[in-house]
């Protein structure tokens, strides 16, 4: 939850109300519109302003996904925990909302957690495990706060004694993370700021040291102790405001790894909201990490606020981001509703070809299980694209959804020095989104939006995304995997076996039908580009039709 939004509060509540009466003049135009741009390979909300995904937790057959929901408007407010479920992170039926704000304030992003163990004591049903939601409560400062549920995360209760974790005095202080660690104590990691002193000096620039993230310990979710810090001593990563940790352990060649990801609130090297990551250990006490500057969970601008599920049932390590930026997020050109996620993501750890580790990311099996369609599938044969030449792999594609899923292997390794790849997506009006690779370049990996559609909503939108290339350690340089998932708004793109993602929005005018593969080689007849066995092109299905 972004902290700039808190102080303007009463303006936002003002041009809520504005924007409702501006919105019966154009609804009767924009509808189509509107209806066009919500997605059907990503979650979205129905009405209103989503944000923050929340409390992701599985339990009894279900994946649970709270967010934070401003229920007056399509643009921030006042937030409550809406809810939806899922089976197979496939097609996700909404339910009631959960928690609502109340004389404590807001309520601001968290998590939940299965206690197996009554730990907490609110258990009443031998049957039922509770379901215990750990949120920051935003009122007149920023505090955390517990409550239950004892129907598998239908209804909760608020705990009587909130908030758990008071104020200490700071001014950003929030979206707490709770883990079981060891099979022995809850730890729960949040994001604080410097003191409200400190940070005036620091705006002044007398004071040097910024965000960090906070660990404490409790046996009974209720009774917390801060046990250190991360981040602020020394300076490490991307300080744009920090909010939203999370951490985790990854086995890694039968070692513990443990990461902590960390959402970081400006400053991307594509601008604006981003999620970091550190890789290091943890003893239940202290996180370290020798890392100084950031790694990018995903190196695209619409992937933020990531969070992992607890109690995952196969034991995989799977998040959902808020899938927006924080430079435009309140302009998106939807209409009465505003706001979706990623898709559910798996993510694992690799070693690249500096023999370093780094986060890989694919999309779960059971999207590409049940929404990849084998049955409606181009064929890609081996094929050399000469010189500044197109290869028109549709003219148009041939099922009516303009659903997609390429895995093309590309061999890029004869390409000139400064030429390059696009594989583009485009629509009869000439709008087009295209990704690739640029030889030479220390940041090859790119994903253009700047002719894709509507970006004239806010003039961060329109930009060309670049982004440094992982290699695996075992991968080779000259093929480049490209594999992309491609929604009626949204574009989930992962290089190299989800080395590199990049995740991005586009509003196109109508949906992109025709897909080319384009060889830049600057007049250079040297220059080579093949695609390689093994790539397919597909056709995926709506999460509405399956
Ligand atoms: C959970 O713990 C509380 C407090 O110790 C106890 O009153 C309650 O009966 C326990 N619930 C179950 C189902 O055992
Ligand atoms: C809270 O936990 C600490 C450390 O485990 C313990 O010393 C203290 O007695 C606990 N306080 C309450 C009220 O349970
Ligand atoms: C797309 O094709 C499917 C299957 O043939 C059909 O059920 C659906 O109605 C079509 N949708 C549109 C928008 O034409």
């Amino acid at each position: 939850m972004a902290a700039s939004l808190a102080g303007i509060k009463p303006l936002l509540n003002w041009l809520a109300y504005c924007c409702i009466a501006l919105g019966l003049v154009t609804s009767v135009q924009g509808a189509q519109e509107w209806d066009n741009f919500r997605p059907k390979l990503h979650y979205s909300v129905q009405l209103n302003w989503l944000n923050d995904p929340n409390g992701l937790v599985f339990v009894n057959g279900e994946y649970h996904m709270y967010y934070q929901y401003h229920p007056g408007s399509s643009v921030p407010g006042p937030k409550s925990w809406a809810h939806t479920i899922s089976r197979d992170f496939v097609t996700w039926s909404d339910l009631p909302t959960a928690l609502e704000p109340d004389e404590l304030g807001d309520i601001w992003s968290g998590s939940s957690i299965v206690d197996f163990t009554n730990s907490s004591g609110f258990q009443t049903n031998v049957d039922v495990y509770p379901i215990v939601a750990v949120f920051t409560h935003a009122g007149q400062s920023q505090q955390q706060s517990i409550a239950y549920s004892n129907d598998w995360g239908r209804t909760f209760t608020k705990f009587a004694q909130n908030p758990v974790i008071p104020n200490p005095g700071k001014q950003d202080f929030r979206d707490p993370k709770v883990i079981w660690y060891n099979d022995e104590s809850w730890i729960l990691v949040l994001a604080a700021e410097i003191s409200i002193v400190n940070n005036i000096l620091k705006q002044i620039n007398l004071y040097s040291v910024g965000d960090r993230v906070e660990f404490y310990i409790s046996q009974d979710l209720k009774n917390w102790s801060l046990s250190s810090d991360f981040g602020a001593d020394p300076d490490q990563g991307l300080k744009g405001v920090w909010e939203c940790p999370d951490i985790f352990p990854l086995e890694f060649d039968g070692e513990t790894v443990w990461v902590l990801l960390v959402s970081n609130g400006g400053g991307g090297p594509n601008g604006g909201s981003n999620t970091q990551y550190f890789v290091g250990t943890f003893d239940g006490t202290t996180f370290s990490s020798p890392q100084i500057d950031p790694l990018f969970m995903d190196s695209g601008v619409d992937n933020y606020a990531s969070i992992s599920f607890f109690n995952e049932p196969r034991g995989r390590r799977v998040i959902i981001g808020w899938m927006t930026n924080l430079m435009y997020a309140n302009d998106i050109p939807t209409g009465d509703w505003r706001g979706q996620m990623t898709m559910a993501r798996e993510v694992r750890l690799a070693k690249n070809s500096g023999n370093a580790l780094r986060l890989r990311s694919l999309v779960v099996d059971e999207i590409v299980e049940k929404l990849v369609d084998p049955n409606q599938e181009i064929s890609v044969g081996i094929t050399g694209i000469a010189p500044d030449t197109t290869m028109y792999l549709t003219d148009s594609v041939p099922w009516n959804n303009s659903l997609m899923h390429l895995n093309l292997f590309i061999d890029v390794g004869g390409l000139c020095q400064g030429c390059s790849l696009s594989i583009c997506f485009l629509n009869s009006k000439e709008q087009e989104i295209c990704s690739g690779y640029d030889h030479g370049r220390e940041r090859p990996l790119f994903l253009d939006r700047e002719r894709s559609g509507r970006t004239d909503f806010n003039p961060s939108f329109s930009r060309r995304l670049s982004a440094i290339r992982e290699i695996p350690l075992d991968g080779a340089n000259n093929i480049l995997q490209f594999e992309a998932f491609l929604d009626l708004v949204a574009i989930e793109v992962f290089f190299d076996g989800g080395m590199t993602p990049m995740t991005s929005l586009f509003y196109p005018e109508e949906p992109y039908t025709f897909v080319e593969i384009r060889h830049h080689a600057l007049g250079n007849i040297n220059s080579r580009l093949s695609i390689a066995s093994g790539s397919v092109f597909q056709g995926m299905k709506s999460m509405y039709e399956v």
